[in-house]
C-alpha cells in the first residue's frame, strides 16, 4: 500500500488526514516516482479551505503540486521529461523532481513524464521538492516585467519562497535588487542578493532612502569609488508584490512610473483597481501556463549550477501536514518527508 494525505472535507487544514490507498500505477506518458520530499505551498492550504472551489463533487481533495523522488516505474510512452544528465529516456532508479503534480502529498505518485525533471544535484531533497512552483511564478514575474541589467526592483514579500526566487532571479539579470521583508529576516534577503528594507509603518520613506543610497553606491562603483553623486529620488523602475495589501503596492505605484512594470500575484483587486499586471490564476489575471511551463528547465539548470538556491525553514513528516500549513516558520520553503 502506499500513503496519500488527503481532505474529506473543505476547512482548515486539521481537516487533513493520512490514508492508505492504492499504490499508484504508470499510465501511457506517466511515471511513477516514490516520493523523498512534497514542497509544501500556500496554495495547498487555500486548495484545502475552499479558496479555488468549494463544490463537493472535488472532495475528497489530495493537495501537493510537486514532489522530488526517485522514478520507480516507467509507463507506455514516457518519453518527455528531461532526463538526469540531460539524455536518454527517464529511467527506474532516476533522482528527479516533478512539477505540477497531483497529490503530492504521498509516498509515491503518478506523474506525467513531461513534468519530470533531472534533480539538481546541488539540492537536497526538501529544498529540490520546493524549487519549481515558486520558481516558475519567479520566473513569470521577471519575464512579464522585463526585468533586466539597467533595472532597480522592488521585490515585497522578499523572504517568501516566491520572493526569494524573484530577488535571485532579478539579481541574475542584473538588476539592482532592494527586498522588503521583515527586520528580523533582513540577513537572508541580503543573502539572497538585494538590499533588505524593512516592512511596515514608513514603508515609503524607507525605500526612498535605500534607493538613494543605492544609486549613490552604484555610481561610486561605476566611477571606481570616487563618485559623489546625490542619488537622491533615485526611481526603481520594475516592483514585484507577492504579499498585497495597500502597504506594498501603494509605495509600489508611487515609486515606479511604469505600471505595466509593476506586478502582483497575491492581490488581484488591489492590482486591478491599481492598474498593474496580474499574474497567476483569476479574473482578468494572466496565468502565463506556456512560460511558466517553459521555465522549469532552465530552473533547474540554473539550481544544477548552484546559481539559484532553495532554503530549507523546516521539513514534517506526512502525518504533520497540517502543522507544514499552519506553523510559523524561519524563512524558506517547508518540505513534508514521506
Ligand atoms: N498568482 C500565482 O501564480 C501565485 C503563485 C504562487 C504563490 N502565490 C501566492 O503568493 C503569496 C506568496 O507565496 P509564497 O509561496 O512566497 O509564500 P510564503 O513563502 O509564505 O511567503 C510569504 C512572505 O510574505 C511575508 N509576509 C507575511 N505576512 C506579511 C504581511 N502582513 N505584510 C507583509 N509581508 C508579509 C513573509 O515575510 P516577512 O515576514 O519577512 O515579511 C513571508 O516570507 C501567497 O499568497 C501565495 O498563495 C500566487
Amino acid at each position: 500500500m502506499s500513503l496519500a494525505v488527503l481532505a474529506r472535507s473543505f476547512g482548515s487544514p486539521e481537516v487533513l488526514e493520512v490514508v492508505e490507498v492504492d499504490p499508484p500505477v504508470a499510465g501511457p506518458g506517466q511515471v511513477v516516482i516514490e516520493v523523498r520530499a512534497a514542497g509544501v505551498n500556500p496554495a495547498d492550504a487555500k486548495l484545502v479551505a475552499g479558496t479555488f472551489g468549494d463544490d463537493p463533487s472535488m472532495l475528497p481533495i489530495r493537495p501537493g503540486s510537486e514532489v522530488a523522488g526517485v522514478v520507480t516505474a516507467v509507463g507506455p510512452d514516457a518519453v518527455d521529461g528531461v532526463l538526469p544528465g540531460g539524455d536518454g529516456p527517464v529511467s527506474v532508479g532516476d533522482e528527479v523532481i516533478a512539477y505540477r503534480v497531483s497529490g503530492g502529498y504521498a509516498s509515491a505518485v503518478a506523474v506525467r513524464a513531461s513534468s519530470v525533471f533531472a534533480k539538481p544535484p546541488a539540492l537536497d531533497w526538501a529544498a529540490a521538492s520546493g524549487l519549481l512552483l515558486a520558481g516558475v511564478t519567479a520566473w513569470h514575474l521577471v519575464e512579464a516585467t522585463g526585468v533586466g541589467p539597467d533595472d532597480v526592483v522592488i521585490v515585497f514579500g522578499a523572504s517568501g519562497g516566491v520572493g526569494a526566487m524573484a530577488v535571485q532571479l532579478a539579481a541574475l539579470r542584473g538588476a539592482r535588487v532592494l527586498g522588503v521583508a521583515s527586520a528580523a529576516n533582513a540577513d537572508y534577503v541580503a543573502s539572497l542578493g538585494a538590499t533588505p528594507v524593512a516592512r511596515g509603518a514608513g514603508l515609503e520613506s524607507r525605500l526612498r532612502a535605500a534607493l538613494s543610497a543605492s544609486a549613490r553606491a552604484a555610481d561610486a562603483a561605476a566611477a571606481g569609488g570616487a563618485a559623489d553623486a546625490a542619488g537622491d529620488g533615485a526611481p526603481a523602475t520594475v516592483a514585484l508584490d507577492t504579499v498585497g495589501g495597500a502597504e506594498g503596492l501603494d509605495a509600489a505605484v508611487v515609486l515606479v512610473a511604469d505600471r505595466s512594470r509593476i506586478a502582483t500575484i497575491a492581490d488581484f483587486e488591489r492590482g486591478a483597481a491599481l492598474g498593474i499586471r496580474l499574474l497567476g490564476s483569476g479574473p482578468g489575471a494572466d496565468p502565463g501556463a506556456a512560460l511558466r511551463n517553459a521555465a522549469r528547465a532552465p530552473l533547474v539548470a540554473l539550481a544544477a549550477q548552484g546559481a539559484l538556491t532553495v532554503t530549507v525553514a523546516a521539513t514534517y513528516p506526512l502525518t504533520s501536514a497540517a502543522d507544514a500549513l499552519t506553523l510559523p516558520h524561519a524563512p524558506g520553503k517547508v518540505a513534508l518527508l514521506p
